[in-house]
């Protein structure tokens, strides 16, 4: 019988530790570790993230291995996220992998997280799964990023359009920040909104030409909005806050949603993929849904699990790497900015 194929991923881009272990392409466990420590500031505190990255990043991998019911010298090669991210945070997982690569003397693959976002759909878990068949389009929405991409095959992805300034994920950490709610605000915001009237409030919609987004005047249009409605009356966002959640999102949705239409026509492709921490949004996930009735779109949305940052997304970018024995050398260094 042929030896199989063991993949340790790592992640540890932004304030997520994370391991996980890929047999043949199959998911044998996923760990992840997430930092409280930035909840109270508000947003992640790049010296703090890369400590705890530091105190977390070996009992994680301990889990994953022991999880996976595997010995360390089973794994057949060890993938860890270069960039994009915070270079202390990024250094933390890269110099991880490359000892314990060069302990084992296994090969070491290098990942890129955009790309391991989108690879997340073809995460292996159950005899249920589905992953899009090529081409097909993906909406990359998380904290740091907000792409559309062209994705041809697991390795040929042409990035169509992305912001030019804050994230999506960013529009509604920001827009929790001014209503005092705290970080990460995504969450928060969706949770509200689903008993507030998203067209009760109006905000203004930036003009982006071509398939690029913008968020950085929707906030300040939210946070005049706010001040301006709050001098009115202090109690405003108490009492409307419900209705204000649901609006901004609403906002933030119809933004990501013309883009993404315009860039199926375009392309002429009806299979439509979401990836990236944004995607746990209920209200993006309807959206999105619909369009398949109204559009004949089929939608690909990962596990709530594969959304957020994880290393599964990261071990299986490695194993099809692997298969395409695209390793790399000891003298790699992490890139806080890396492009698809
Ligand atoms: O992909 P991710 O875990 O980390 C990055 O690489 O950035 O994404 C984190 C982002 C945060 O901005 C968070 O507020 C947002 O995803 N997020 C959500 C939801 N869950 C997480 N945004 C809207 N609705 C959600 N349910
Ligand atoms: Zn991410």
């Amino acid at each position: 019988m042929n030896k199989p194929n063991i993949i340790l991923g790592i992640e540890s881009s932004c304030d997520d530790t994370a391991a996980a272990v890929i047999q043949d392409g199959k998911l044998l466990a996923s760990i992840v570790a997430g930092q409280e420590v930035h909840r109270q500031y508000g947003g992640v505190v790049p010296e703090l993230a890369s400590r705890a990255h530091q105190q977390n990043i070996i009992p994680v991998v301990h889990q994953a291995i022991a999880k996976a019911g595997i010995r360390k010298e089973d794994i057949s090669a060890i993938a860890f996220t270069r960039g994009p991210g915070l270079m202390g945070s990024l250094l933390v997982g890269a110099s991880f992998a490359k000892a314990f690569a060069m302990g084992l003397n296994i090969p070491l693959i290098e990942v890129n997280h955009m790309q391991a976002h989108i690879l997340a759909h073809f995460i292996e878990d159950s005899s249920s799964f589905k992953s899009p068949s090529f081409p097909f389009l993906c909406l990359t929405v998380s904290g740091g990023h907000t792409q559309i991409v062209l994705v041809k095959d697991y390795f040929d992805m042409t990035v169509l359009g992305e912001t030019i300034d804050d994230a999506a994920g960013e529009a509604f950490d920001k827009a929790a920040k001014i209503l005092n709610l705290p970080y990460p605000g995504g969450p928060i915001i969706d949770k509200y909104a689903a008993s507030g009237n998203p067209l009760k409030f109006k905000f203004t919609k930036p003009q982006i030409p071509d398939l690029n987004f913008s968020f950085s005047g929707l906030k300040t249009g939210f946070m005049n909005f706010i001040n301006n409605e709050s001098s009115k009356n202090p109690e405003f966002v108490t009492e409307n806050l419900c209705d204000i959640a649901a609006s901004i999102q609403h906002t933030i949705i119809e933004i990501l949603m013309s883009k993404l239409k315009t860039a199926a026509l375009q392309h002429n492709i009806n299979q439509i993929a979401i990836a990236g921490g944004v995607s746990a949004n209920s209200g993006l996930r309807k959206a999105l849904l619909d369009n398949e009735e109204l559009l004949g779109w089929i939608v690909f949305i990962p596990k709530f699990e594969y959304c957020t940052d994880n290393a599964a997304m990261i071990a299986i970018t490695g194993y099809f790497k692997f298969l395409k024995k695209e390793f790399t050398s000891q003298v790699t260094t992490p890139m806080a900015r890396y492009s698809l």
